[in-house]
């Protein structure tokens, strides 16, 4: 893996020679020989940070949203998709490979100390790794945004590192410290600030993930771990943009089971939901709601998102109990909600209720908030609203977007600004 300098001097103005330490004792960022001769030039946090060069590359063409954008063939792992190539306006939920991602590694039994950024590129991995084999492995979802003032905003990024240090003790993995996390994430989202979509047009996603990287054959955990970040400029999530998702309940396939993994985010909750989610878009559905599995009435939660129903001035949402992710965005649409003054509850929802509500939407980092036109169960569909853009879940969607791309105060306290 070709590994690439990065200089930190704008955060931490005496670094010593060879890392850049976070605030955090425990976290530090190699730094590593560089390939470009103007290495003292470029900085995460400087506007000159260069764009990699993609002259050798073999390139296979890709299509982002009908948009052409050249990627680097998995022989040339190293090379970024083309910046001036994006159509900015029509982003939508797609892999786009950008300049570096951020990597650090500890052995079972120990903890994650040192971290560096190397330039994005495939990673090699055992063909026994707990990962591979045994689905040892959790991620995460965050965003951040670029403001008119050239600021960058984060969206509680410390509620992520706790949720992703409560999935490591569930699935036997090692986790970074919430500090090392926040750290980890703005020096990748820093490195590659110039992939952060113009402000209202997008945010660059970032990706942590946590894996067993160390090999295994009995079943067991593995004895080393990796911690990752990768990130990618995107826009909306579904394929109807803004306009109303169309869901089906699903009844015979389940997301989580008590006692399982559904409250974690283990990579494999979401290969569970292929089959149902595959053959719901294949009939034309957006996504695929499930119900829980010992009764089959009250709601879970979508393939990829929270689920929220309105009556009158009540928002009720499934309570987290095992089975169901703790969203972020779920988190703090509960708060701005009851901010303007809705009643929220959180408790069993039935599929009763659900076909009875004024009007239903999801929630997540990825959807953000998507209203529900229509619900099919069991055959019969329930259409919300004139158009399905629910007025409660567009007053939400607009204070909740407000406040994360810097365009309303933060009075709860949850942006971080990198500039
Ligand atoms: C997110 O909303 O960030 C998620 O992790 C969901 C994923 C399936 C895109």
């Amino acid at each position: 893996m070709e590994k690439c300098a990065v200089f930190a001097g704008g955060l931490h103005p005496t670094p010593a020679p060879n890392q850049i330490s976070g605030p955090s004792r425990t976290t530090s960022v190699k730094l590593l020989p560089t390939p470009f001769a103007e290495r003292t030039h470029f900085s995460p946090f400087s506007p000159k940070f260069p764009k990699l060069s993609s002259h050798s590359a073999t390139y296979s063409s890709s299509n982002i949203n009908g948009n052409p954008i050249r990627m680097a063939s998995p022989q040339t792992s190293s090379v970024t998709s083309e910046l001036d190539d994006i159509d900015w306006d029509n982003l939508g939920f797609g892999f786009m490979s950008t300049d570096y991602m951020y990597v650090m590694k500890c052995s079972q039994g120990e903890e994650f100390s040192k971290g560096e950024l190397q330039r994005f590129g495939n990673i090699e991995l055992s063909p026994s790794a707990g990962i591979l084999n045994y689905g040892q492995g959790l991620f995460e979802g965050l965003k951040a945004y670029r403001k008119h003032d050239g600021n960058i905003l984060l969206f509680r990024p410390e509620e992520n590192a706790s949720r992703l240090r409560m999935g490591a003790e569930r699935m036997c993995m090692p986790s970074p410290t919430v500090e090392q996390f926040v750290e980890a994430v703005k020096f990748t989202v820093l490195a590659n600030e110039r992939w952060i979509p113009p402000p209202g047009k997008g945010s660059l996603y970032i990706r942590p993930l946590l894996m067993g990287s160390g090999a295994v054959l009995g079943l067991a955990p593995a004895p080393e771990y990796t911690f990752l970040i990768y990130v990618s400029p995107v826009g909306n999530y579904f394929k109807e943009g803004l306009a109303p998702i169309n869901l089906i309940v699903e009844t015979e396939m389940h997301r989580a089971t008590p006692g399982g993994t559904g409250g974690v985010k283990t990579i494999g909750n979401y290969a569970a939901v292929l089959k149902a989610q595959s053959a719901a878009k294949a009939k034309g559905y957006s996504d695929v709601l499930y119900l829980d599995s010992v009764h089959k009435k009250y709601l879970e939660e979508v393939s990829s998102c929270n689920v929220f129903i309105v009556k009158g001035n009540v928002i009720s949402t499934p309570s987290i109990k095992g089975t169901i992710l703790p969203g972020i965005t779920r988190k703090s649409i509960i708060d701005v909600a009851l901010s303007q003054g809705f009643q929220v509850e959180e408790r069993e929802v039935t599929v009763d209720e659900l076909l009875n509500a004024d009007e239903v939407f999801c929630t997540g980092t990825a959807v953000v908030v998507s209203p529900v036109g229509s619900i099919t169960y069991l055959g019969k569909r329930v259409t919300y609203g004139e158009d399905g853009i629910g007025r409660v879940s567009q007053q939400l969607y607009s204070a909740l977007t407000s406040l994360q791309m810097g365009l309303t105060e933060d009075k709860m306290g949850w942006i971080m600004e990198l500039k």
